[in-house]
């Protein structure tokens, strides 16, 4: 029996997860182990994922924790090995572009397990950005490349990389094909914060370009303050802990609705009944997009770009002037292509590694 070893760790990753799990558990019978670098812990951040979209309890936690790029990605190179000798995967599986992703990929190469990469070919073009540096160490090791966009595989090509490189759609979206029913209910939810269906904003902002710079976030929080209607601002941790340590809260204001981070379902509601959304996070993009919602990045670029070539968003970057002409000028797309993918993009790798392995026998 074939085994896999699935690695993730933060808070987007466990979303790719529970597809491409669920789908190799229907399809194949592959002997699966989760290990969870313990990147993100926090149980809004961690443990409600595996609960709320039914992912099985991870084999291994790796406790790895808070701290810099460098010290996440060496303990877990060195956490994450003795795991691997143990185990003996025949695969090892990474999701994204974070510590965790380039961590386990460059784990997995160097005991030449083959690596599989789901959310491959993707690029910011600028090395100033953690998690493009993720992305360029993981595809530069990678064995197997789920591109969610064809931009991916283009991206992939250019720099000279075309075996093994699948284009699958994105895995993110098949959570939202499956289970239409979980955001159908808004009322509970909205009525929680005393909001109305497209009377408000939904916004995210985590990036360390948006938090290591207290000027960007200034901006992006100015903005906010003086939008048309009130703003749902669900904090990621890394937010909260630079507003408070550089005494920035005078910059909530009454238009901002504060929220500690939310479950995925609640995320969900809050993106599809938003008016707009507007976030730096590559993943809220994506499901905005699904959920035929515009967003205004507030980043100076995004891999998304069949999204902003299809109008259904565009960057202002963490410029309040900007965020607030484009917000003031912005009309929807008539047209909407779903050109993220089907629904089935998690069957579709389950299906083509499992020929990788028939191949390779
Ligand atoms: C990471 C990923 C990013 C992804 C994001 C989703 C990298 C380089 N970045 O960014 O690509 O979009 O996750 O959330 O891997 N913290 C907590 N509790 C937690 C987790 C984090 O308090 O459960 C705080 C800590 O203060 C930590 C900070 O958040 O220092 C940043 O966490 P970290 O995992 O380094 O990066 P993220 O900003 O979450």
């Amino acid at each position: 029996m074939k085994k896999i070893l699935l690695v993730v760790g933060a808070r987007p990753q466990f979303v790719k997860l529970a597809p491409v799990i669920k789908a190799l558990k229907e399809t194949t019978s592959f002997g699966l182990t989760i290990v969870h670098t313990g990147q993100h812990y926090d149980y809004m951040m961690s443990q409600v994922f595996f609960t709320e979209l039914a992912i099985p309890e991870p084999n291994y936690n790796l406790e790895v924790g808070s701290g810099s790029q460098i010290f996440q990605i060496s303990d877990i190179l060195t956490k994450l090995t003795p795991v691997i000798q143990a185990e003996k995967p025949d695969m090892i599986m990474v999701f994204g572009d974070t510590n965790s992703t380039s961590a386990a990929a460059l784990c997995g190469a160097v005991q030449q397990i083959p690596v599989a990469h789901v959310e491959a070919g993707l690029r910011e073009f600028d090395k100033s950005i953690p998690e493009e540096i993720n992305k360029l160490v993981t595809d530069a090791l990678a064995t197997l490349y789920f591109c969610p966009t064809p931009t991916g595989v283009k991206n992939l090509s250019n720099s000279g990389i075309t075996d093994h490189v699948y284009l699958t759609g994105d895995v993110g979206l098949d959570l939202l094909f499956a289970n239409r029913q979980k955001f159908s209910n808004p009322e509970q939810c909205l009525d929680k914060l005393n909001l109305s269906s497209k009377k408000y904003y939904f916004a995210t902002c985590h990036r360390a370009s948006n938090t290591n710079n207290i000027d960007n976030l200034k901006n992006i929080l100015t903005a906010f303050g003086q939008l048309d209607y009130p703003v749902v601002f669900a904090v990621h941790p890394r937010t909260s802990k630079t507003l408070s340590e550089n005494n920035l809260q005078h910059l909530i204001n009454k238009n901002i609705i504060l929220s500690e981070p939310l479950g995925f379902w609640d995320t969900q509601i809050l993106i599809k009944n938003s008016k707009m959304v507007l976030t730096d996070s590559g993943g809220i993009i994506k499901e905005a997009y699904f959920h035929k919602v515009p967003s205004i990045i507030i980043d100076k670029q995004t891999e998304w770009v069949e999204i902003i070539d299809e109008a259904w968003a565009a960057i202002a970057g963490p410029s309040t002037e900007n965020i607030l002409k484009l917000m003031t000028n912005f009309e929807s797309p008539l047209n909407h292509n779903q050109s993220l993918g089907d629904g089935r993009s998690a069957v579709k790798i389950a299906q083509i590694i499992n020929e990788y392995f028939q191949h390779k026998k």
